[in-house]
């Protein structure tokens, strides 16, 4: 009820405003017309009394008629097209202004494929335009081949972390590395290859299973085999209609939401990047599910890859080093599993640590 309200109240408006405007665009090509009808009378008129008192000969009279028409007919054209060149100009500055808001990607060097050393350096990060950190002074290292699990409640800017943690957004002062080398001097497609992300809402694309897990990369058939077996989801999805061929709808509508994360991780893991940053992976999974989940883990683990996880499951951090424990955008602890996982789970009620996030 409320929608169709708020609808009738837009549309009322927006015919107001068209109306408003066709009475303006009416009035205007009124004026023009009578302009040029007069011209043309004046001209004849004119011609007239030059050709009787025989100035000119009734053929300039008639050729200089003509002429007017011609020379005003463009100025008539751009009055009756003159919304159009609006709409270019103001389709114009909208292109300039994106354009200067994001500079073309520098041409950067190709580094080799990283190890998978992770360094937050002092790292602040804001929404531009506003004067609030959601993450302050964020300073830790990790290893090569080492897991960290995350928790923290909810709005403590976790997915804000990860999100920093593989590039898609910049730290607003510090710096985020990865083997060293600032994120943002990887160039990104070489940086999408070395770094599996799996984000909270996941977003799957309206194609076939295959398509999704590959980022539609080409001839990579077994390579996609290869990470539905490490996600351990191969199965599931030979059972499908139309195995890998199937489509999943649109954002993976056709398919249910623990197969949709599930899936998502088999992208992830997708080429055994040198980095996997999971956020919330086991929201929407069953035991089975969580127990793929762990086995993942431990094979990237052993194959060299940095794992950073975001749970609030137990379950899910079994296979973790260490812990860091995230509040109000800083972090308030960090340290191995058991001791940090000691001080959090007693005050954990059962509810919030097994249920669904
Ligand atoms: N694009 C944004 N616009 C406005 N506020 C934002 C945006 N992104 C993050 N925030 C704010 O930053 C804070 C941290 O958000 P974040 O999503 O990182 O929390 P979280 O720890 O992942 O929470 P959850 O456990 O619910 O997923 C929140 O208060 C949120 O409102
Ligand atoms: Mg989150």
């Amino acid at each position: 009820k409320g929608v169709g309200r708020r609808w009738s109240r837009d549309r009322d408006r927006f015919l107001a405003r068209q109306i408003e405007a066709g009475d303006h665009a009416t009035g205007v090509s009124a004026v023009t017309r009578f302009f040029r009808l007069s011209m043309q009378s004046l001209i004849l008129g004119l011609g007239a009394w030059l050709a009787i008192e025989h100035l000119a000969s009734v053929g300039v009279m008639f050729a200089a008629t003509f002429m007017l028409g011609r020379a005003l007919q463009p100025i008539e054209q751009l009055v009756g097209n003159w919304r159009g060149v609006i709409s270019a100009r103001s389709a114009y500055l909208h292109i300039t202004d994106t354009l200067a808001a994001q500079p073309p990607e520098r041409e950067l060097m190709d580094l080799p494929r990283p190890k998978g050393k992770v360094q937050f350096e002092g790292v602040h990060y804001g929404l531009p335009n506003t004067a609030k950190f959601i993450l302050r002074a964020i300073s830790f290292q990790l290893a090569a081949g080492e897991a960290l699990g995350v928790v923290g409640p909810s709005g403590a800017g976790k997915s804000t972390l990860m999100r920093l943690l593989v590039g898609v957004v910049r730290p607003t002062s510090g710096s985020v590395r990865l083997d060293g080398a600032d994120l943002h001097t990887w160039a990104s497609g070489a940086l999408g290859r070395h770094i599996g992300y799996l984000p909270q809402d996941i977003e799957l694309f309206s194609d076939t299973v295959a398509a999704n897990i590959s980022r539609f990369g080409e001839n990579a058939d077994s390579e996609v085999v290869r990470a539905a077996e490490l996600a351990g989801v191969h199965e599931l999805i030979l059972r499908l209609p139309q195995g890998y061929n199937t489509q999943i709808g649109d954002g993976g509508a056709a398919i249910s939401g623990g197969l949709r994360q599930r899936i998502g991780l088999a992208r992830a893991v997708f080429g055994t990047p040198s980095l996997l940053v999971l956020d919330e992976p086991s929201s929407n999974l069953d035991a089975e599910g969580d127990g793929a989940l762990t086995h993942c883990i431990a094979t990237l683990k052993q194959l060299g890859t940095t794992v950073v996880i975001v749970s609030h499951r137990s379950a899910t951090l079994i296979g973790v080093d260490r812990i860091m424990l995230l509040r109000d955008g800083t972090i308030e602890a960090i340290g191995p599993r058991d001791a940090v996982a000691g001080k959090l789970l007693p005050a954990r009620s059962p509810a919030a640590a097994g249920g669904p996030a």
